[in-house]
């Protein structure tokens, strides 16, 4: 098996940004005005790129690195984006939490930690059913704002084309604000005390992270004594990027441009794209239209995987072996996490494939509670987490990052956690729009657990 490392050069030869047109595309709304669908796209495909090749590239070299345990990925953020919450404080607040457990995480682990939102296009959702019932009426199911509106009437789940626009225009607001903070002072390692939410500063996780920030505090200023300068980016700025399901394939082939430097394909919708376990199909329109972009990306496995169409995914999609092109993202729940990873990691690990390996404790860890809300439970979470560490330690395979479902707002939504939040409070601050997500106490204390076990 070859390996290449750093960045591959060129598209396939054998694609274009359109072949997928002749493969079968799952989970594509029925848009019922074709016409207007077309004129969006057409007029998409000359608005500005969210993102950059160089940018692009940049990530990839970093994810390389957490192939071999050089680098950890954390990837986080809504289920589903919701273009009420564009909002400075939404944003604000998921980027504070991420930026906190990234500083928990290099802390305990002591290399860099890649920072990725599921943010800035997560507006696209594949759906089990068609259909779904509201209040005991049956509607169209939501895919996400950029298809439909989460509204319980029958017109509002109409897809609507010009939703993808405006899910363009709400993921270039949300992307300049993270640019503005990320660069211009906000995420500053000085200022690591102000991303403690006044929710959270009270609460045992708000200590702990305290305490944390006192040390990385007083290591700035011993440094600033002793004459070191710290008003250079590696303190005064963080590097952010982004990534969503690339599943609306009609948005992502508008945003694929040609690289003016390199000549390669990108899809500058995102740094980063993934393919969902619904649709990563081997003969399916969206490997075929990721296989030719020369972004990362990342690929759900679920429990049911089978190991040979695994092996042909990989090849499809990264026949260099490029390291840093590929994650795969485990999501297996924490009764099968035990039984089906060690096979999964022995084979990838026998072929030799250079494979980011990243854990979503999340999806596979779902259930209905009782008040009707879809919940999960910290503790399960925490199990899978946990097995996919000792997992891969054991099989001597490396763990690279995790994938969560997160919010920066104090939601109730997973049950369990340090408040030990339970059923019946689910109803108190349920806002998510799919999948429940871990509020941001349960985020940091997931962020300390993997920091005690990955403690160097
Ligand atoms: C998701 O990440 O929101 C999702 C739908 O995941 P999966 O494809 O793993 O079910
Ligand atoms: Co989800």
């Amino acid at each position: 098996m070859k390996t290449t490392m750093g960045t591959a050069k060129q598209s396939p030869i054998d694609w274009t940004k359109t072949s997928w047109h002749n493969f079968t595309a799952l989970q594509q709304p029925k848009w019922p005005d074709r016409e207007v669908y077309d004129k969006v796209l057409a007029n998409l495909s000359r608005l500005p790129p969210l993102v950059f090749a160089g940018e692009i590239r940049e990530l990839k070299a970093m994810l390389a690195k957490a192939v071999v345990g050089d680098a950890f990925l954390l990837q986080g953020g809504d289920c589903s984006e919701d273009f009420s919450q564009v909002t400075a404080p939404k944003i604000r607040e998921t980027l504070k939490v991420l930026l906190q457990m990234a500083v928990i995480l290099t802390y305990a682990g002591g290399k860099p930690v890649i920072k990725l939102g599921r943010i800035a296009g997560q507006f696209a959702k594949p759906r089990s059913a068609d259909t779904e019932m509201v209040n005991g009426v049956e509607l169209s199911s939501y895919r996400g704002d950029m298809v439909n509106s989460p509204d319980p009437i029958m017109e509002a789940r109409i897809p609507d084309p010009n939703r993808i626009l405006q899910g363009y225009n709400m993921a270039a607001s949300t992307l300049n604000l993270l640019r503005a903070y990320t660069r211009g002072g906000f995420a500053a390692l000085h200022r690591v005390h102000a991303w403690n939410q006044e929710f959270v500063v009270q609460s045992p996780m708000g200590r702990s992270y305290e305490r944390l920030a006192k040390q990385i505090s007083q290591a700035i200023q011993f440094m600033e004594t002793i004459g070191i300068a710290t008003d250079n980016p590696q303190i005064n700025q963080a590097q952010f990027f982004t990534s969503h399901e690339a599943l609306l394939l009609g948005y992502e082939e508008a945003l694929t441009r040609e690289d003016s430097t390199s000549g390669g394909w990108y899809d500058c919708s995102a740094h980063m794209l993934w393919i969902g376990e619904r649709t990563r199909q081997i003969d399916g329109a969206h490997v075929e239209f990721l296989r030719g972009v020369l972004n990362p990306i990342g690929v759900k496995i679920g429990p049911d995987y089978d190991l040979e169409n695994v092996k042909r995914l990989i090849t499809a999609l990264n026949p260099e072996n490029e390291a840093g092109r590929l994650t795969l993202i485990t999501r297996l729940g924490m009764k099968k996490v035990e039984k089906v990873l060690p096979p999964l990691l022995r084979e990838m690990k026998k072929e030799g494939f250079n494979i980011v390996w990243s854990c979503d404790p999340m999806h596979a860890n779902t259930y209905t509670a009782e008040s009707g809300h879809k919940t999960r439970n910290f503790n399960d979470i925490l199990s899978e987490i946990t097995c996919f560490f000792e997992t891969h330690w054991a099989e001597g395979t490396i763990p690279g990052g995790i994938h969560l479902e997160m919010t920066g707002d104090n939601v109730t939504e997973c049950t369990g956690g340090a408040r030990n939040i339970v059923d019946a409070e689910l109803a108190n601050n349920y806002m998510t729009t799919c999948d429940p997500r871990l509020n941001a106490e349960q985020s940091l204390e997931v962020a300390f657990q993997i920091a005690d076990m990955i403690r160097s």
